[in-house]
């Protein structure tokens, strides 16, 4: 049986327009106050949207989903750097997380961010997806009961993600992700997916079958999934 529910959209910008509907109404019916946000260039209208709004934010919790290792929220590729350009330094918020990728002990700082997501449990959880089906940083393969945790990126995402570094600058190859499990405990998730490069992991959700080389369709055991695109699927 389809779990999800399948918004058909134009464009990227009339999907940003549908998922901040999404946020307007269950803030006015105070159903939000943990949200899980994502980076990628797919959640920049999104948050266009909600910084142009005059919705108020300010008892809102927020927990990104990941975040290279080994470069500082000064860089400008960290999700440290693109949360506050695109949404944290134009909106107040409660208060907001992001996994500390320049921690000194990884392992640490992935359990405190599993404590602190337990401690506030995920209205709603932002996704993305990869080309190859990864979401958040959660590469083909990763188990379905993975907690926050230290990923090795797959040499597809290394590909794809290294246009935005620079000629002398190198892609981080190691990366912090909430795991399958700690999205799954989102009472609500909306996936985000434009253009035909995302064809071939949605696909896999239309297919129906849970399997680890396609991270996306975990998605299959949840039972309030949005999915917007502009994909006839
Ligand atoms: C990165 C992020 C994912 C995101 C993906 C898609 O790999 N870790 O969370 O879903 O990018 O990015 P884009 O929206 O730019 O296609």
């Amino acid at each position: 049986m389809k779990n999800w529910n399948h918004v058909k959209v134009e464009s990227a910008e009339k999907g940003a327009e549908q998922a901040y509907r999404i946020i307007k109404d269950e803030l006015q019916h105070n159903r939000l106050n943990v949200l899980g946000l994502a980076t990628g260039s797919t959640m920049i209208p999104v948050y266009k949207k909600i910084t142009e709004s005059d919705l108020d934010f300010s008892h809102v919790t927020t927990f990104n989903l990941d975040e290279y290792v080994g470069i500082t929220a000064e860089n400008p590729n960290s999700y440290a750097f693109f949360m506050k350009q695109h949404l944290f330094g134009k909106k107040k918020f409660k208060e907001t997380n992001i996994p500390n990728g320049m921690a000194a002990d990884l392992t640490a700082e992935c359990a405190a961010y599993e404590q602190l997501l337990l401690k506030n449990p995920l209205d709603i959880q932002f996704l993305g997806v990869g080309e190859n089906g990864h979401i958040a940083f959660n590469e083909p393969g990763t188990s379905a009961d993975s907690v926050t945790h230290v990923t090795q990126l797959a040499d597809s995402t290394l590909g794809v993600n290294s246009q935005y570094f620079g000629d002398d600058e190198r892609i981080p190859e190691t990366a912090i992700t909430m795991g399958i499990s700690s999205i799954m405990s989102a009472k609500k998730l909306i996936l985000l997916a434009f253009g035909e490069k995302k064809r071939a992991a949605l696909m896999k959700l239309v297919e129906g079958t849970v399997t680890t080389e396609w991270p996306i369709t975990e998605l299959l055991n949840h039972e309030d999934v949005i999915v917007i695109t502009d994909l006839e699927i």
